[in-house]
Protein backbone atom coordinates (compact mmCIF):
# COMPACT_ATOMS: atom_id res chain seq x y z
CA UNK A 1 0.00 0.00 0.00
CA UNK A 2 1.27 3.43 -0.76
CA UNK A 3 2.30 5.68 2.08
CA UNK A 4 1.10 9.42 2.85
CA UNK A 5 4.80 9.84 1.69
CA UNK A 6 5.09 7.92 -2.02
CA UNK A 7 1.38 9.32 -2.30
CA UNK A 8 2.70 13.00 -2.07
CA UNK A 9 5.52 11.88 -4.36
CA UNK A 10 3.13 11.14 -6.67
CA UNK A 11 0.54 14.24 -6.86
CA UNK A 12 4.24 16.23 -7.14
CA UNK A 13 5.05 14.04 -10.06
CA UNK A 14 1.66 14.59 -11.57
CA UNK A 15 1.58 18.31 -11.17
CA UNK A 16 4.83 18.40 -12.95
CA UNK A 17 4.24 15.42 -15.80
CA UNK A 18 0.93 17.24 -16.66
CA UNK A 19 1.89 21.09 -17.23
CA UNK A 20 0.99 21.93 -13.71
CA UNK A 21 3.61 22.92 -11.89
CA UNK A 22 7.07 23.23 -12.31
CA UNK A 23 10.55 23.42 -9.86
CA UNK A 24 11.34 26.87 -10.63
CA UNK A 25 14.60 27.90 -12.80
CA UNK A 26 14.67 23.98 -13.54
CA UNK A 27 17.15 24.00 -16.13
CA UNK A 28 19.88 25.31 -13.83
CA UNK A 29 18.76 22.49 -11.01
CA UNK A 30 16.51 24.40 -9.39
CA UNK A 31 15.19 26.66 -6.59
CA UNK A 32 14.47 25.77 -3.33
CA UNK A 33 10.99 26.43 -2.04
CA UNK A 34 10.37 28.04 -5.67
CA UNK A 35 7.66 27.04 -8.22
CA UNK A 36 6.56 27.87 -11.79
CA UNK A 37 2.69 28.02 -12.52
CA UNK A 38 2.56 25.76 -15.56
CA UNK A 39 -0.20 26.03 -18.57
CA UNK A 40 -2.91 24.15 -16.68
CA UNK A 41 -1.56 25.18 -13.42
CA UNK A 42 -2.10 29.03 -13.64
CA UNK A 43 -5.78 28.46 -15.04
CA UNK A 44 -6.82 26.36 -11.60
CA UNK A 45 -5.15 28.92 -9.93
CA UNK A 46 -6.31 31.99 -11.44
CA UNK A 47 -9.78 29.62 -10.93
CA UNK A 48 -9.57 29.32 -7.68
CA UNK A 49 -8.83 32.99 -7.15
CA UNK A 50 -11.99 34.16 -8.87
CA UNK A 51 -14.31 32.19 -7.09
CA UNK A 52 -12.83 33.68 -3.76
CA UNK A 53 -12.95 37.07 -5.38
CA UNK A 54 -16.51 36.46 -6.20
CA UNK A 55 -17.31 35.10 -2.58
CA UNK A 56 -15.83 37.41 -0.87
CA UNK A 57 -16.10 40.81 -3.02
CA UNK A 58 -18.80 40.48 -5.64
CA UNK A 59 -21.16 38.79 -3.14
CA UNK A 60 -20.78 41.25 -0.65
CA UNK A 61 -21.66 44.83 -0.95
CA UNK A 62 -20.08 46.18 1.80
CA UNK A 63 -16.84 44.67 0.93
CA UNK A 64 -14.11 46.09 -2.00
CA UNK A 65 -11.20 44.85 -3.44
CA UNK A 66 -7.73 46.98 -4.02
CA UNK A 67 -4.71 45.94 -5.41
CA UNK A 68 -1.68 47.82 -3.24
CA UNK A 69 1.88 47.72 -4.44
CA UNK A 70 4.73 44.74 -3.15
CA UNK A 71 7.18 47.54 -2.52
CA UNK A 72 6.13 49.75 0.70
CA UNK A 73 7.38 52.37 3.10
CA UNK A 74 9.82 50.59 5.30
CA UNK A 75 8.32 52.11 8.80
CA UNK A 76 5.18 50.49 7.84
CA UNK A 77 7.23 46.88 8.68
CA UNK A 78 8.50 48.64 11.78
CA UNK A 79 4.96 49.30 12.72
CA UNK A 80 3.20 46.67 12.22
CA UNK A 81 6.07 44.79 14.32
CA UNK A 82 7.88 42.69 11.27
CA UNK A 83 10.92 44.08 11.40
CA UNK A 84 11.52 43.60 15.07
CA UNK A 85 9.66 40.58 15.73
CA UNK A 86 8.91 38.35 12.37
CA UNK A 87 11.48 35.93 13.34
CA UNK A 88 12.28 31.97 12.47
CA UNK A 89 14.46 30.54 15.52
CA UNK A 90 17.30 28.48 13.29
CA UNK A 91 20.19 26.01 14.11
CA UNK A 92 22.55 24.65 11.81
CA UNK A 93 23.64 20.78 11.71
CA UNK A 94 27.77 21.33 11.71
CA UNK A 95 28.20 18.12 9.90
CA UNK A 96 25.54 17.92 7.07
CA UNK A 97 25.62 22.04 7.09
CA UNK A 98 22.37 22.35 6.93
CA UNK A 99 19.99 24.99 8.17
CA UNK A 100 17.10 23.93 10.29
CA UNK A 101 13.84 25.63 12.30
CA UNK A 102 14.57 24.62 16.05
CA UNK A 103 10.55 25.16 16.63
CA UNK A 104 9.93 22.47 13.84
CA UNK A 105 13.13 19.83 14.64
CA UNK A 106 10.86 19.64 18.11
CA UNK A 107 7.65 19.73 16.76
CA UNK A 108 8.75 16.52 14.08
CA UNK A 109 9.85 15.19 17.69
CA UNK A 110 6.16 15.73 19.36
CA UNK A 111 4.30 14.29 16.45
CA UNK A 112 6.73 11.09 16.35
CA UNK A 113 5.39 10.55 19.62
CA UNK A 114 1.79 10.92 18.52
CA UNK A 115 2.69 8.12 15.33
CA UNK A 116 4.11 5.81 18.53
CA UNK A 117 0.43 6.47 20.32
CA UNK A 118 -1.60 5.89 17.52
CA UNK A 119 0.95 2.76 16.74
CA UNK A 120 0.05 1.40 20.00
CA UNK A 121 -3.74 1.82 19.64
CA UNK A 122 -3.50 0.17 16.39
CA UNK A 123 -1.97 -2.87 17.72
CA UNK A 124 -4.49 -3.46 20.00
CA UNK A 125 -7.61 -2.32 17.57
CA UNK A 126 -6.36 -5.71 15.61
CA UNK A 127 -5.74 -7.65 18.76
CA UNK A 128 -8.55 -7.51 20.41
CA UNK A 129 -12.19 -7.95 19.75
CA UNK A 130 -15.09 -5.59 20.90
CA UNK A 131 -12.01 -3.07 21.42
CA UNK A 132 -12.87 -0.14 23.61
CA UNK A 133 -10.91 2.84 21.88
CA UNK A 134 -11.43 5.43 24.43
CA UNK A 135 -11.09 2.94 27.31
CA UNK A 136 -7.44 1.92 25.98
CA UNK A 137 -6.26 5.25 25.95
CA UNK A 138 -6.88 6.33 29.94
CA UNK A 139 -5.44 2.95 30.63
CA UNK A 140 -2.83 1.49 28.79
CA UNK A 141 0.50 2.43 30.31
CA UNK A 142 2.37 2.80 27.22
CA UNK A 143 -0.05 5.09 25.61
CA UNK A 144 -0.17 7.12 29.08
CA UNK A 145 3.73 7.48 29.50
CA UNK A 146 3.74 9.41 25.86
CA UNK A 147 0.89 11.14 26.42
CA UNK A 148 2.25 12.54 29.62
CA UNK A 149 5.95 12.70 27.69
CA UNK A 150 4.11 15.14 25.18
CA UNK A 151 2.62 16.84 27.76
CA UNK A 152 5.47 18.07 29.09
CA UNK A 153 7.82 18.85 26.30
CA UNK A 154 4.53 20.96 24.80
CA UNK A 155 4.54 22.85 27.53
CA UNK A 156 8.32 23.18 27.85
CA UNK A 157 8.25 24.61 24.59
CA UNK A 158 5.60 26.68 24.32
CA UNK A 159 7.25 28.68 27.43
CA UNK A 160 10.58 28.98 25.66
CA UNK A 161 9.42 30.37 22.49
CA UNK A 162 7.38 32.55 24.54
CA UNK A 163 10.14 33.93 26.23
CA UNK A 164 12.12 33.72 23.29
CA UNK A 165 14.75 31.61 25.27
CA UNK A 166 17.34 30.58 22.59
CA UNK A 167 19.43 28.88 25.19
CA UNK A 168 16.89 26.86 25.89
CA UNK A 169 15.89 25.87 22.64
CA UNK A 170 19.06 24.19 22.08
CA UNK A 171 19.02 22.85 25.16
CA UNK A 172 15.73 21.20 24.52
CA UNK A 173 17.38 19.63 21.39
CA UNK A 174 19.91 18.47 23.01
CA UNK A 175 18.18 16.86 25.67
CA UNK A 176 15.55 15.28 23.18
CA UNK A 177 18.32 13.58 21.40
CA UNK A 178 16.98 15.16 18.09
CA UNK A 179 19.29 14.48 15.25
CA UNK A 180 19.82 15.54 11.92
CA UNK A 181 17.96 13.76 8.96
CA UNK A 182 21.43 14.04 7.05
CA UNK A 183 24.11 13.40 8.49
CA UNK A 184 22.80 11.77 11.56
CA UNK A 185 24.46 13.62 13.73
CA UNK A 186 23.75 15.85 17.23
CA UNK A 187 26.14 18.59 16.47
CA UNK A 188 24.19 21.55 16.47
CA UNK A 189 25.20 25.32 16.35
CA UNK A 190 23.66 27.47 18.89
CA UNK A 191 20.17 28.72 17.69
CA UNK A 192 19.70 32.33 16.39
CA UNK A 193 17.13 34.08 15.15
CA UNK A 194 16.41 34.87 11.57
CA UNK A 195 14.36 37.65 10.07
CA UNK A 196 11.78 36.51 7.34
CA UNK A 197 11.90 39.62 5.36
CA UNK A 198 13.68 39.77 2.30
CA UNK A 199 15.08 43.14 2.16
CA UNK A 200 16.47 45.19 -0.98
CA UNK A 201 17.64 48.74 -1.75
CA UNK A 202 15.71 51.66 -2.67
CA UNK A 203 17.59 55.16 -3.98
CA UNK A 204 14.60 57.39 -3.38
CA UNK A 205 13.41 56.55 -0.14
CA UNK A 206 13.36 59.24 2.62
CA UNK A 207 17.48 59.73 3.97
CA UNK A 208 19.32 57.18 5.39
CA UNK A 209 16.26 54.08 5.11
CA UNK A 210 16.79 52.84 1.40
CA UNK A 211 16.14 49.57 2.77
CA UNK A 212 13.05 48.26 1.23
CA UNK A 213 11.15 44.97 2.12
CA UNK A 214 8.74 42.52 -0.32
CA UNK A 215 6.27 42.46 1.12
CA UNK A 216 5.36 39.32 4.01
CA UNK A 217 1.79 39.79 4.02
CA UNK A 218 -0.75 41.52 1.77
CA UNK A 219 -2.59 42.45 5.36
CA UNK A 220 -0.48 45.88 6.08
CA UNK A 221 -1.72 47.31 2.32
CA UNK A 222 -5.02 47.45 3.03
CA UNK A 223 -4.61 48.44 6.65
CA UNK A 224 -2.27 51.89 5.20
CA UNK A 225 -5.14 52.17 2.59
CA UNK A 226 -7.87 51.78 5.49
CA UNK A 227 -8.59 55.68 5.17
CA UNK A 228 -8.36 56.14 1.66
CA UNK A 229 -11.07 53.77 0.65
CA UNK A 230 -13.31 54.92 4.00
CA UNK A 231 -12.95 58.22 2.46
CA UNK A 232 -13.41 57.85 -1.40
CA UNK A 233 -15.75 54.52 -1.52
CA UNK A 234 -17.90 56.16 1.24
CA UNK A 235 -18.09 52.68 3.41
CA UNK A 236 -19.88 52.41 6.53
CA UNK A 237 -19.22 49.90 9.28
CA UNK A 238 -18.92 47.23 9.38
CA UNK A 239 -17.10 46.97 6.09
CA UNK A 240 -14.31 44.84 4.25
CA UNK A 241 -11.31 45.57 1.97
CA UNK A 242 -9.99 42.32 0.26
CA UNK A 243 -6.66 42.08 -1.38
CA UNK A 244 -5.22 38.94 -3.48
CA UNK A 245 -1.23 39.25 -4.24
CA UNK A 246 1.87 38.00 -3.90
CA UNK A 247 4.00 37.77 -0.06
CA UNK A 248 7.38 36.81 0.02
CA UNK A 249 9.36 35.10 2.91
CA UNK A 250 12.23 33.88 3.55
CA UNK A 251 11.45 30.01 4.91
CA UNK A 252 13.75 27.68 5.94
CA UNK A 253 11.60 24.66 4.28
CA UNK A 254 12.31 20.72 3.94
CA UNK A 255 10.10 19.13 0.60
CA UNK A 256 6.52 20.73 1.35
CA UNK A 257 6.62 21.62 -2.27
CA UNK A 258 4.08 24.47 -2.40
CA UNK A 259 2.71 24.39 1.14
CA UNK A 260 5.63 26.63 2.37
CA UNK A 261 7.10 28.56 -0.75
CA UNK A 262 9.53 31.71 -0.56
CA UNK A 263 7.13 33.79 -3.01
CA UNK A 264 3.79 32.95 -2.67
CA UNK A 265 0.13 34.20 -3.07
CA UNK A 266 -2.60 35.22 -0.47
CA UNK A 267 -6.19 36.22 -0.74
CA UNK A 268 -6.85 38.43 2.19
CA UNK A 269 -9.75 40.35 3.63
CA UNK A 270 -9.64 43.03 6.50
CA UNK A 271 -13.40 43.44 8.05
CA UNK A 272 -13.55 46.77 9.86
CA UNK A 273 -16.15 46.66 12.78
CA UNK A 274 -17.28 48.79 15.59
CA UNK A 275 -15.06 48.01 18.69
CA UNK A 276 -16.82 45.48 20.65
CA UNK A 277 -18.80 44.18 18.19
CA UNK A 278 -15.24 41.57 16.83
CA UNK A 279 -16.22 38.47 18.21
CA UNK A 280 -19.53 38.47 17.19
CA UNK A 281 -17.98 38.77 13.61
CA UNK A 282 -14.71 36.99 13.94
CA UNK A 283 -17.78 33.81 14.50
CA UNK A 284 -19.46 35.00 11.17
CA UNK A 285 -16.36 34.75 9.58
CA UNK A 286 -15.38 31.76 10.65
CA UNK A 287 -18.68 29.97 9.47
CA UNK A 288 -18.53 31.80 6.16
CA UNK A 289 -15.40 30.89 5.44
CA UNK A 290 -15.82 26.98 6.27
CA UNK A 291 -18.61 26.83 4.22
CA UNK A 292 -16.55 28.69 1.19
CA UNK A 293 -14.76 25.58 1.52
CA UNK A 294 -17.37 23.13 1.21
CA UNK A 295 -19.10 24.70 -1.37
CA UNK A 296 -16.75 23.51 -3.38
CA UNK A 297 -17.22 19.83 -2.80
CA UNK A 298 -14.76 18.45 -0.65
CA UNK A 299 -15.42 15.83 2.12
CA UNK A 300 -16.08 18.08 5.41
CA UNK A 301 -13.70 15.34 7.23
CA UNK A 302 -11.07 16.78 5.35
CA UNK A 303 -10.99 20.21 7.45
CA UNK A 304 -11.33 21.13 10.67
CA UNK A 305 -10.85 24.19 13.18
CA UNK A 306 -7.83 24.89 15.28
CA UNK A 307 -8.66 27.37 18.14
CA UNK A 308 -5.40 28.78 19.16
CA UNK A 309 -5.14 28.79 22.80
CA UNK A 310 -2.12 30.70 22.98
CA UNK A 311 -2.85 34.49 21.43
CA UNK A 312 -0.25 36.71 19.53
CA UNK A 313 -0.09 40.03 21.69
CA UNK A 314 -2.42 41.81 18.84
CA UNK A 315 -5.32 39.63 18.61
CA UNK A 316 -8.23 38.56 20.94
CA UNK A 317 -9.80 35.12 19.31
CA UNK A 318 -7.84 33.45 16.48
CA UNK A 319 -8.79 30.11 14.62
CA UNK A 320 -7.11 28.11 11.62
CA UNK A 321 -9.06 26.29 8.76
CA UNK A 322 -6.94 22.97 8.55
CA UNK A 323 -6.47 20.49 5.73
CA UNK A 324 -5.93 17.18 5.68
CA UNK A 325 -2.79 17.34 3.36
CA UNK A 326 -1.24 14.54 2.15
CA UNK A 327 0.92 14.88 5.06
CA UNK A 328 -1.55 15.47 7.73
CA UNK A 329 -3.52 18.44 8.72
CA UNK A 330 -1.95 21.29 8.77
CA UNK A 331 -2.81 25.32 8.49
CA UNK A 332 -4.98 26.60 5.23
CA UNK A 333 -6.43 29.37 6.44
CA UNK A 334 -6.34 32.06 9.14
CA UNK A 335 -9.13 33.65 10.65
CA UNK A 336 -8.03 36.28 13.31
CA UNK A 337 -9.73 38.91 15.50
CA UNK A 338 -6.99 41.51 15.71
CA UNK A 339 -8.32 44.27 17.39
CA UNK A 340 -7.54 47.66 16.73
CA UNK A 341 -3.75 47.14 17.11
CA UNK A 342 -2.68 47.78 13.58
CA UNK A 343 -4.13 50.87 12.57
CA UNK A 344 -2.99 52.54 16.20
CA UNK A 345 0.21 51.37 15.47
CA UNK A 346 -0.16 52.96 11.90
CA UNK A 347 -1.22 56.11 13.73
CA UNK A 348 1.43 56.47 15.95
CA UNK A 349 4.30 55.53 13.34
CA UNK A 350 2.47 57.60 10.50
CA UNK A 351 1.28 61.00 12.72
CA UNK A 352 -2.12 60.24 10.18
CA UNK A 353 -5.28 59.84 12.17
CA UNK A 354 -7.23 56.58 11.06
CA UNK A 355 -10.34 57.01 12.57
CA UNK A 356 -14.07 55.73 11.62
CA UNK A 357 -16.69 58.74 12.27
CA UNK A 358 -19.75 57.18 13.51
CA UNK A 359 -22.65 59.06 12.48
CA UNK A 360 -25.19 56.74 14.89
CA UNK A 361 -22.70 57.71 17.89
CA UNK A 362 -21.47 61.14 16.78
CA UNK A 363 -17.59 59.71 17.36
CA UNK A 364 -14.59 59.34 15.93
CA UNK A 365 -12.93 55.71 16.89
CA UNK A 366 -10.49 53.30 15.19
CA UNK A 367 -12.30 50.48 14.12
CA UNK A 368 -11.35 46.61 14.98
CA UNK A 369 -10.81 44.26 12.84
CA UNK A 370 -11.37 40.39 11.94
CA UNK A 371 -9.11 39.09 9.37
CA UNK A 372 -9.48 36.17 6.70
CA UNK A 373 -6.59 35.07 5.28
CA UNK A 374 -5.79 32.29 2.86
CA UNK A 375 -2.42 31.42 0.83
CA UNK A 376 -3.77 30.34 -2.73
CA UNK A 377 -0.96 28.05 -3.31
CA UNK A 378 -2.15 25.69 -0.16
CA UNK A 379 -5.47 26.30 -1.54
CA UNK A 380 -4.38 24.90 -4.83
CA UNK A 381 -2.53 21.83 -3.01
CA UNK A 382 -5.62 21.24 -0.95
CA UNK A 383 -7.67 21.19 -4.22
CA UNK A 384 -5.20 19.46 -5.89
CA UNK A 385 -4.19 16.62 -3.83
CA UNK A 386 -7.75 15.88 -2.85
CA UNK A 387 -8.51 15.99 -6.21
CA UNK A 388 -5.61 12.91 -7.11
CA UNK A 389 -6.57 9.42 -7.38
CA UNK A 390 -5.35 6.39 -8.78
CA UNK A 391 -8.69 3.91 -9.29
CA UNK A 392 -8.71 0.33 -10.59
CA UNK A 393 -11.48 -0.17 -13.06
CA UNK A 394 -13.51 -3.14 -13.74
CA UNK A 395 -10.98 -4.59 -16.46
CA UNK A 396 -8.33 -4.15 -13.98
CA UNK A 397 -6.90 -1.31 -15.38
CA UNK A 398 -5.50 1.60 -13.48
CA UNK A 399 -6.71 5.06 -14.18
CA UNK A 400 -5.28 8.26 -13.24
CA UNK A 401 -8.08 11.10 -12.66
CA UNK A 402 -8.39 14.39 -11.10
CA UNK A 403 -11.68 15.21 -9.87
CA UNK A 404 -11.19 18.61 -9.54
CA UNK A 405 -14.51 20.38 -8.51
CA UNK A 406 -15.92 21.28 -12.30
CA UNK A 407 -16.01 25.10 -10.75
CA UNK A 408 -11.91 24.73 -10.85
CA UNK A 409 -11.48 22.61 -13.68
CA UNK A 410 -8.78 24.41 -15.91
CA UNK A 411 -10.10 22.73 -19.19
CA UNK A 412 -13.70 22.58 -19.46
CA UNK A 413 -14.45 20.33 -22.28
CA UNK A 414 -12.70 18.67 -24.31
CA UNK A 415 -13.22 18.37 -28.17
CA UNK A 416 -12.71 15.19 -29.86
CA UNK A 417 -14.14 14.42 -33.17
CA UNK A 418 -14.13 10.33 -33.13
CA UNK A 419 -12.05 9.84 -36.10
CA UNK A 420 -9.21 12.10 -37.79
CA UNK A 421 -11.73 12.07 -40.89
CA UNK A 422 -15.29 12.50 -42.61
CA UNK A 423 -15.97 16.00 -42.03
CA UNK A 424 -15.47 15.10 -38.08
CA UNK A 425 -12.34 17.42 -37.75
CA UNK A 426 -13.79 20.13 -38.85
CA UNK A 427 -17.36 19.77 -36.81
CA UNK A 428 -15.52 19.42 -33.55
CA UNK A 429 -13.46 22.61 -34.71
CA UNK A 430 -17.12 24.43 -35.37
CA UNK A 431 -18.00 23.35 -31.92
CA UNK A 432 -15.17 24.69 -30.45
CA UNK A 433 -15.30 27.88 -31.57
CA UNK A 434 -18.69 27.74 -30.16
CA UNK A 435 -18.11 26.78 -26.70
CA UNK A 436 -14.75 28.78 -26.39
CA UNK A 437 -16.01 31.67 -25.48
CA UNK A 438 -17.87 30.38 -22.82
CA UNK A 439 -15.48 27.69 -21.30
CA UNK A 440 -11.92 27.02 -21.41
CA UNK A 441 -11.72 24.06 -23.66
CA UNK A 442 -9.47 22.06 -25.24
CA UNK A 443 -9.37 20.37 -29.21
CA UNK A 444 -7.80 16.65 -29.17
CA UNK A 445 -7.77 14.78 -32.38
CA UNK A 446 -4.58 12.92 -31.50
CA UNK A 447 -4.43 8.84 -30.43
CA UNK A 448 -7.53 6.71 -29.70
CA UNK A 449 -10.80 8.04 -27.94
CA UNK A 450 -10.22 5.74 -25.19
CA UNK A 451 -6.59 7.29 -24.77
CA UNK A 452 -8.33 10.70 -25.32
CA UNK A 453 -10.69 10.33 -22.61
CA UNK A 454 -8.27 8.84 -19.96
CA UNK A 455 -5.84 12.06 -21.02
CA UNK A 456 -8.43 14.10 -20.06
CA UNK A 457 -8.65 12.41 -16.83
CA UNK A 458 -5.78 12.91 -15.46
CA UNK A 459 -5.87 16.60 -16.30
CA UNK A 460 -8.88 17.00 -14.78
CA UNK A 461 -11.63 18.07 -17.69
CA UNK A 462 -14.75 17.39 -16.37
CA UNK A 463 -16.52 16.57 -20.01
CA UNK A 464 -15.90 15.44 -23.19
CA UNK A 465 -17.38 16.40 -26.13
CA UNK A 466 -17.40 13.44 -28.66
CA UNK A 467 -18.05 14.17 -32.43
CA UNK A 468 -19.05 10.89 -34.07
CA UNK A 469 -21.48 10.31 -37.98
CA UNK A 470 -24.60 10.20 -35.60
CA UNK A 471 -23.64 14.33 -35.13
CA UNK A 472 -24.20 14.42 -38.72
CA UNK A 473 -27.54 12.82 -39.29
CA UNK A 474 -28.99 14.66 -35.85
CA UNK A 475 -26.80 17.35 -34.85
CA UNK A 476 -26.19 15.57 -30.99
CA UNK A 477 -22.55 15.17 -29.68
CA UNK A 478 -21.75 12.59 -26.83
CA UNK A 479 -20.95 13.58 -23.02
CA UNK A 480 -18.71 11.42 -21.39
CA UNK A 481 -18.49 12.63 -17.69
CA UNK A 482 -15.37 12.43 -15.66
CA UNK A 483 -15.82 11.06 -12.60
CA UNK A 484 -18.73 8.38 -13.39
CA UNK A 485 -17.60 8.09 -16.82
CA UNK A 486 -21.17 7.70 -18.42
CA UNK A 487 -21.47 9.27 -21.49
CA UNK A 488 -24.96 10.75 -23.60
CA UNK A 489 -26.02 12.15 -26.15
CA UNK A 490 -27.08 15.94 -26.33
CA UNK A 491 -27.95 18.31 -28.96
CA UNK A 492 -25.62 20.55 -29.99
CA UNK A 493 -27.85 23.50 -30.47
CA UNK A 494 -27.81 22.85 -25.89
CA UNK A 495 -24.52 21.96 -25.69
CA UNK A 496 -23.05 24.97 -23.84
CA UNK A 497 -26.14 25.12 -21.52
CA UNK A 498 -25.54 21.61 -20.24
CA UNK A 499 -22.23 21.97 -19.24
CA UNK A 500 -23.24 25.51 -17.17
CA UNK A 501 -25.85 23.50 -15.86
CA UNK A 502 -23.59 20.58 -15.06
CA UNK A 503 -20.78 22.98 -13.24
N1 LIG B 1 -2.00 38.52 7.47
C1 LIG B 1 -1.97 37.34 8.26
C2 LIG B 1 -1.00 36.36 7.78
O1 LIG B 1 -0.25 36.56 6.87
P1 LIG B 1 -0.23 33.90 8.17
O2 LIG B 1 -0.85 32.81 9.02
O3 LIG B 1 1.20 34.19 8.34
O4 LIG B 1 -1.12 35.18 8.46
C3 LIG B 1 -1.83 33.42 6.18
O5 LIG B 1 -0.51 33.56 6.65
C4 LIG B 1 -1.93 32.31 5.16
O6 LIG B 1 -0.95 32.49 4.13
C5 LIG B 1 -1.63 30.92 5.73
O7 LIG B 1 -2.77 30.34 6.32
C6 LIG B 1 -1.19 30.17 4.50
O8 LIG B 1 -2.30 29.69 3.77
C7 LIG B 1 -0.49 31.24 3.68
N2 LIG B 1 0.97 31.17 3.83
C8 LIG B 1 1.72 31.70 4.83
N3 LIG B 1 3.02 31.47 4.62
C9 LIG B 1 3.12 30.77 3.47
C10 LIG B 1 4.21 30.24 2.71
N4 LIG B 1 5.46 30.40 3.08
N5 LIG B 1 3.93 29.57 1.56
C11 LIG B 1 2.65 29.42 1.15
N6 LIG B 1 1.59 29.91 1.82
C12 LIG B 1 1.81 30.58 2.96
Amino acid sequence: MATNEDLFKQIIAHAKEYGYIFPSSEIYDGMSAVYDYAQLGVELKNNIKQYWWKAMVQFHENIVGIDSAIFMHPTIWKASGHVDAFNDPLIDNKDSKKRYRADVLIEDFLSKIDDKIEKEVEKAKKKFENFDEALFRQTNARVLENVKKKEDITNRFAQLMNDSDLVGLKGLIEELGITCPISGSRNWTDVRQFNLMFSTQMGSVSEGADTVYLRPETAQGIFVNFLNVYKTGRMKLPFGIAQIGKAFRNEIVARQFIFRMREFEQMEMQFFVKPGEELKWFEHWKEERMKWHLSLGIDASQFRFHDHDKLAHYANAATDIEFNFPFGFKELEGIHSRTDFDLKQHEEFSGKKLRYFDPEMNENYIPYVVETSIGVDRMFLAVFSNAYNQETLEDGSVRTVLRLPAKLAPIKAAILPLIKKDGMPEKAREIMDMLKHDFMCQYDDKDAIGRRYRRQDAIGTPFCITIDSQTFEDNTVTIRERDSMQQYRVSGEILAEEIRRKM
